[in-house]
């Protein structure tokens, strides 16, 4: 099977893990990103079923709106039962990194009023160790530099992401050479430096499930 066809096979089996839990008034979490994508489009002959979805991105939203799923303030409705999100690395601790789009902090917010994490990724995702991944930061535009210089502390290399604005009018940094032996510790690091907003490092709130495809079909880890 392909990348994008593993993919598709972890959408559907998001779908079944979710469906039998839809009410009237389900709002769902929904994430970022190409797996989330193939996701969102698989709810279309679900809609009826469900009240709606909160989006981690203005992208997410257009396509669920376009799919005509009504699309709610996280603000307006409470916990969440489900996010469904995809990853850029995830270990065996259901540790993430994400962020590879740019959509970061709304992911982390939306992933923190939902009851369950449901990470839907290809198999080249899951990684012993993260760091391969350039891991992104979110920042306050002024204060790039300063932060840059405190993530060479770190032992970073920094490279700010040209071009790239996020939903929330904020600049990304992205960390090469950066593996992370304890991503609890420096998740909560990254986000001590002022200026930045949020780092994709997943560790605190990881996923509770793991759909991960590979060649002999789509394993559930927990
Ligand atoms: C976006 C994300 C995505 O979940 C991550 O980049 C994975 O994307 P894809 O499913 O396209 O591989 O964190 O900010």
């Amino acid at each position: 099977m392909t990348q994008d066809e593993l993919k598709a096979a972890v959408a559907d089996k998001a779908i079944n893990e979710i469906e039998p839990w839809l009410e009237q008034d389900t709002v769902l979490g929904i994430g970022t990103g190409s797996t989330a994508n193939l996701f969102i489009d698989r709810l279309k002959p679900l809609r009826d079923r469900f009240r709606g979805a909160v989006a981690s991105s203005e992208a997410s939203a257009q396509r669920l709106k376009s799919l005509g799923i009504d699309v709610f303030e996280l603000n307006s409705v409470g916990t969440l039962p489900f996010y469904i999100d995809g990853a850029d690395e995830v270990n065996a601790n259901l540790q993430m990194i994400k962020g590879g789009g740019a959509a970061l902090t709304r992911e982390k917010i939306v992933a923190a009023c939902a009851e369950r994490f449901i990470c839907i990724a290809d198999h080249s995702k899951y990684v012993s160790q993260l760091g391969n991944f350039p891991l992104p930061v979110e920042v306050i535009p002024m204060a790039r530099s300063y932060v840059a210089r405190q993530l060479v502390g770190l032992g970073a290399e920094p490279v700010y992401r040209q071009g790239v604005v996020t939903d929330n009018g904020n600049q990304i940094i992205d960390c090469y050479d950066f593996m992370i032996d304890d991503p609890l510790a420096m998740e909560a690091k990254l986000n001590a430096i002022v200026g930045v907003v949020t780092n994709g490092l997943f560790a605190d709130r990881g996923a509770d499930v793991l759909l991960l495809g590979n060649q002999e079909g789509v394993e559930r880890i927990t």
